[in-house]
């Protein structure tokens, strides 16, 4: 049985309490990477023995992934942060629409389904707060590769056209490097006729870490990680016992914290090569950057934060899921930095509530122009999206006074544990429930984890 770590429920009434300017000095474990174990869980789909996927983080969109799977008639059990699925007995070809509305990442589903029972009925991802979040790049690759793919009444209904009902191997070029797109196709060359493919790729460390698990199933993948990908279609995909890759998201969001002020922060497990650009911006703005025994990278603060232009890109480029944080870092810089989002077209939302906390950011198009404050002052704020509700939590870490942060539900998407974590290197924070009131947390915070 999935079981939450926060139910959405719980989740959506708690508010966070921050007592910010406390300097934070210890260790941090990260857990594995979500946007690679949400990937890797429907590639399951595409074998029918045993999988089992470890250093699974535990959160709310897993559990979502993990219930999607088990409505398509899939065994999964779920002990700490091990999965185990097995894919044997797909039942049904449809994911069911109210579980797919809650976690576009279901779409990931359609790639594999197509190869393995040659058709798919997934309803289509919405958009979300960062962006419309299309996914015509992924239906064009299916297309090339011979499936019939029709979009009616809000429903992608696919199926492989041909006797065989069998993918075919194609030369797709991607418009754009989309990491989603990628993935998709990839699982679905996986089991396809011949070989496919896949051109300006993207070279995410998540694609490298889902095809390290295809090709533990018995894929056979050539050039992930780079922007040519070709695959060679076999007919069976067998067991694999595999290990996702540490987060490198939330390791730079923690790498963030511990360049604010007096911080001292060491993070492990970590991969260093998966964070070059984030390290380069962090020893650009002055702090000081160790890497430890290969998988731990310590941070400590410089003197003062200097200001730094940024603009997202494609990896190796600087992540766009780093732009909030970074942005909330800089708001206490010692001049102007200008933040440029060229992933997503509308990524700025953070905005509005870092100038509530006394932020000096104005937004023109895609760029932000970002001047230094000397301080930021606490204030009660709302997250809107997974990684500005980081930015809020560093933006309260820094603040002067008291930051309140409500619908969590966003932060639970992405962080496993993310209030523990920062208490455990002196963050002054409490998470409470609605009905909790105010008079009851404890002044200044000198915190009782229950
Ligand atoms: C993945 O989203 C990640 N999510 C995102 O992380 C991440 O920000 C993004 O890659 C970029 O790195 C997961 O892996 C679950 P894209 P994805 O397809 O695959 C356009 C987080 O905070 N596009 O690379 O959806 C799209 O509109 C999340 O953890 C098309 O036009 O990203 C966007 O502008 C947020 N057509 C750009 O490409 C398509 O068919 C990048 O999207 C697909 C994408």
């Amino acid at each position: 049985m999935i079981k939450n770590y926060v139910s959405p429920e719980e989740a959506d009434k708690s508010t966070l309490h921050i007592w910010g300017r406390h300097p934070l000095k210890g260790n941090v474990k990260i857990s594995g990477a979500k946007n690679a174990a949400l990937v890797v869980m429907a590639a399951a789909l595409l074998s029918p023995e045993d999988c089992r996927i470890r250093n699974v983080p535990i959160l709310a969109d897993v559990t979502r992934m993990g219930q999607i799977l088990a409505a398509l008639g899939v065994k999964i059990e779920q002990r700490e942060d091990i999965l185990d699925i097995n894919a044997s007995n797909i039942s049904k070809s449809e994911a069911p629409y109210e579980l797919v509305s809650q976690l576009r990442a279901s779409f990931f589903a359609i790639g594999p389904l197509l190869a393995r029972l040659g058709e798919a009925r997934v309803p289509l991802p919405g958009g979300c707060a960062i962006g419309a979040r299309p996914v015509d790049l992924h239906v064009r690759g299916l297309q090339a590769m011979g499936a019939d793919v029709q979009i009616q009444h809000g429903m992608v209904n696919a199926c492989v056209t041909g006797a065989s009902r069998r993918l075919k191997g194609a030369k797709i070029y991607l418009d754009y490097p989309s990491v989603g797109a990628t993935e998709t196709l990839m699982m679905a060359a996986t089991l396809a006729e011949g070989e496919t493919t896949i051109e300006n790729a993207a070279q995410e460390p998540e694609v490298v870490d889902l095809a390290n698990f295809c090709r533990a199933m018995g894929a056979r993948i050539v050039g992930a990680g780079t922007k040519k990908i070709v695959i060679s279609g076999v007919r069976h995909l067998h067991s694999a016992d595999y290990s996702i890759i540490p987060d490198r998201i939330e390791a730079g969001t923690f790498l963030v914290v511990g360049a604010l002020p007096g911080s001292d922060v060491s993070i492990s497990p970590v991969i260093p090569d998966h964070l070059t650009a984030v390290l380069s911006k962090l020893e650009a703005i002055g702090a000081s950057i160790t890497i430890e025994e290969g998988d731990r990278i310590r941070i400590v603060a410089g003197e003062t934060i200097k200001a730094t232009d940024i603009e997202t890109l494609p990896y190796p480029g600087f992540p766009t899921d780093m732009q909030a944080q970074f942005m909330a870092l800089l708001t206490i810089s010692n001049g102007d930095s200008v933040i440029t989002e060229t992933v997503f077209e509308n990524r700025m939302r953070h905005v509005s509530e870092l100038n509530r906390m006394g932020a000096d950011i104005r937004v023109k198009g895609n760029h932000a122009l970002v001047r230094g404050v000397p301080l930021l002052s606490g204030a009660p704020v709302v997250a809107t999206d997974l990684r500005a509700s980081a930015a809020l939590v560093i933006a309260g870490l820094a603040a002067q006074g008291q930051t309140t942060i409500q619908e969590l539900q966003h932060l639970d998407r992405g962080y496993e544990k993310l209030d523990y974590k920062l208490q455990q290197i002196g963050a002054r924070l409490q998470r409470v429930p609605a009905e909790t009131k105010q008079e009851s947390l404890v002044a200044g915070c000198e915190l009782t984890i229950k």
